[in-house]
């Protein structure tokens, strides 16, 4: 099957990864970004246009130039502590420019969209692993705009036939095999990098936050999910919606969970690389263990995640010392 994908938001982490596998799957792939936490070394398959979802006009032109079939909306920011600091910045970007986007595709007659949610909606979930159905109690302003952007669509898609599949990540971790793309975010949150920061003697040590939660070793746990295996789902939810099925979400998660303790020592064994590891208070807000239960995926979209621990820390490694190592317009 192809057809042409607007993936907004194709400059970042996860886009850019679905990109890779949209061209070689065949379909026609244009890339919509403001930079604002893209890159352009992270823009290397499809057409791209430098514009914001916020842009009523552009998004108007964009639908009227290009026949697109299917709108990809990675656009979002992600930072959950600055969401807290800062909720204005989120409900603008997250909120209110995604309705806009989602208004610009009803009026020119574009109705399908992939919509990149998150394990953020369950907020401190009751019951793991979790499956969709867990009441949704996001703890942040970032959960929130996902939330209500997932409640938006259900609404669009019953009363104005805009279908949608909205995918709640858990943990996106890992990179390109081929080592041309991967995790650049600025300022960087996520626990992997930051230990292989720690590998590569660019951060001191790594900080553990919380070492008495109710877990095997006393450290959180997390489902640690490949990006190229949510690449991987989109496609599915792509011919999913192409065939005509109805608005849906799923989880996307590996189903296993790994503690921080866990994770950095499978860094040292794959890196072979020491580093010191700092233990220190819990943070608020972090509950204890978040696993998913991604069976719906498996079964309506005949989705399986292929990478493990294992290949998630080999390929985010091979890429992380490739982006710390070159000066980032340059990579
Ligand atoms: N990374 C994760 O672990 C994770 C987990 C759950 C959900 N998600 C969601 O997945 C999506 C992608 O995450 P990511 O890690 O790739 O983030 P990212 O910051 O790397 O990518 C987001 C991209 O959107 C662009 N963008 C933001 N606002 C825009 C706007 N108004 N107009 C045009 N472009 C805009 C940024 O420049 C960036 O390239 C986000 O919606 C995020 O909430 C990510």
């Amino acid at each position: 099957m192809s057809c042409n994908v607007l993936v907004a938001g194709g400059a970042g982490y996860i886009g850019s990864h679905v990109c890779k596998m949209l061209y070689s799957k065949g379909y026609n792939v244009l890339v919509f970004d403001n930079f604002s936490h893209g890159y352009e070394f992270l823009v290397k398959y499809g057409k791209f246009i430098l514009g914001d979802i916020g842009d009523r006009k552009q998004l108007d032109l964009v639908f009227k130039n290009y026949k697109i079939d299917v709108v990809m909306h990675f656009c979002a920011y992600i930072e959950v502590g600055e969401s807290v600091q800062n909720p204005r910045k989120y409900y603008v970007n997250n909120l209110y420019n995604a309705i806009n986007l989602f208004e610009s595709m009803l009026d020119n007659g574009v109705d399908k969209i992939i919509f990149s949610s998150t394990a953020a909606v369950y907020g401190m979930p009751e019951n793991v692993p979790i499956d969709e159905e867990e009441p949704k109690n996001p703890i942040n302003p970032y959960g929130r705009t996902k939330w209500m952007i997932e409640q938006i669509l259900s609404d669009y898609s019953n009363s104005h036939g805009l279908r949608y599949v909205a995918f709640r990540y858990f943990n996106a971790a890992g990179a390109d095999p081929d080592g041309e793309l991967g995790e650049a975010h600025e300022p960087e949150t996520h626990l992997i990098p930051l230990v292989l920061d720690a590998a590569m003697g660019i951060r001191k040590s790594i900080k553990v936050f919380g070492t008495d939660y109710p877990t095997h070793d006393g450290t959180c746990i997390r489902d640690y999910i490949h990006v190229n295996d949510l690449a991987s789902a989109h496609i599915k939810g792509i011919e999913y919606l192409m065939n005509g099925k109805k608005s849906n979400y799923f989880n996307l998660g590996n189903g296993k969970g790994f503690s921080v303790r866990e994770i950095i020592d499978t860094v040292k064994r794959v890196t072979g690389k020491d580093f010191p590891v700092e233990e220190v208070e819990r943070r608020p807000g972090d509950p204890a263990i978040l696993i998913a239960k991604s069976e719906k995926a498996k079964k309506e979209l005949g989705w399986e995640p292929e990478f493990g621990i294992d290949d998630i820390i080999k390929t985010a490694w091979k890429w992380h010392q490739k982006l710390r190592s070159i000066p980032k317009p340059q990579i």
